[in-house]
């Protein structure tokens, strides 16, 4: 008997030295010394043991459970130290991997111009205003001096809500809501970007697209004050050489008109393609705010005089870029977009 307790010692700490989890090692302490197990079997024939001898193997017995606990408890640590290893170098951060690149946006060619147009006015002691894309006739039409039967309506066909209410087809109606926010203070100094709406669509109309308007209303304004600014907005935008010419036109809501040319960006106005060999580039209409369109305001024309102008900037855009269609600006294919970025 104390043979076979000797032997089930070895057996078992062979065993337990071997084993290779911590499952593996519970199957195998429940083998040896659970109720069941082999060491337990043996130790219910002490019965059987002549009782001086009882003693020696009793020791015996106890000695190799001792021996088995013990060496269960220290592949169980060595098992559970492995593991807890393996866990952290699974989970470890190497700090020295390069990191992984977040694909950054960029600002839109249109944005790029807007800010550029309104920084420019806005070092001159412009405000921004802005007023609704969906607007009433009175404000797009009527208070602009364009009556429902008047012809000029025929080029600014647009998107109707309702008989009064439409998309407004060029940002002139916030002349008169930044006129009669103000009234009757002065001076009326706004700019106003935004978006408009027409029934165009080809290489250079779009049926959106973006204008800024502008006016100036104060006393003794005059035809002066507009090429002054304008110039000075045409050299920051385009470069300290520009030029700009000023041609009679007709607006309902200025007179006079005109429209006005900034000296061709692509070949300093030598003539070539993009400005039909002419040297000049149509960039905006402007003139003297009508005497109507004054009182609309709230102002009173025989005291207070202004000018006003408006241009497109998706023009603008492609003139400063040398883009050609108009349409580019709209299609978000990134191989363009991220020509401006
Ligand atoms: N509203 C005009 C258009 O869309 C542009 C314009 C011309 C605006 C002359 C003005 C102006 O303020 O004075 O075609």
């Amino acid at each position: 008997m104390r043979q076979q307790l000797e032997d089930i010692g070895v057996k078992a700490l062979a065993l337990i030295q071997k084993a290779d989890s911590l499952k593996e090692l519970e199957e195998l302490r429940v083998m040896f010394l659970g109720k069941k197990g082999e060491l337990t079997r043996i130790l219910r024939r002490m019965g059987d043991v002549p009782a001086d001898q009882r003693p020696i193997i009793g020791k015996a017995a106890n000695q190799a459970r001792d021996a088995i606990e013990a060496a269960v408890e220290k592949r169980k640590r060595e098992l559970e130290a492995r593991e807890q290893e393996q866990r952290l170098r699974e989970e470890a951060i190497d700090v020295t991997l390069p990191g992984r690149p977040v694909p950054a946006g960029g600002k839109h060619p249109l944005q790029v111009v807007t800010e550029e147009i309104e920084n420019i006015f806005l070092g001159m002691g412009f405000e921004i205003a802005r007023g609704p894309e969906v607007e009433l006739d009175y404000y797009n039409f009527e208070a602009l001096n364009i009556p429902r039967d008047h012809p000029a309506r025929d080029m600014q066909d647009s998107f109707y809500i309702s008989d009064d209410i439409l998309l407004r087809t060029h940002t002139s109606p916030v002349q008169i809501r930044a006129m009669r926010a103000r009234a009757p203070r002065l001076p009326v100094r706004v700019i106003a970007p935004g978006r408009v709406y027409r029934r165009d669509d080809d290489v250079t109309h779009s049926p959106m697209f973006h204008q800024v308007e502008g006016i100036y209303v104060d006393q003794g304004i005059s035809m002066a004050d507009l090429k002054g600014v304008l110039l000075a907005f045409a050299r920051e935008m385009y470069g300290e050489k520009t030029e700009i010419r000023m041609r009679p036109s007709y607006f309902p809501f200025t007179e006079p008109s005109a429209e006005v040319d900034v000296s061709c960006t692509m070949c300093r106005s030598q003539g070539c393609r993009a400005c039909g060999f002419s040297g000049w580039l149509e960039i905006l209409g402007a003139g003297m705010v009508h005497p109507r369109v004054l009182e609309n305001g709230g102002y009173n024309p025989e005291e207070v005089s202004g000018f006003a102008f408006g241009m497109g900037i998706e023009r603008i855009a492609m003139l400063k870029y040398g883009i050609d269609d108009i349409r580019l600006f709209f299609q978000n294919d990134l191989r363009f977009l991220k020509q401006f970025t």
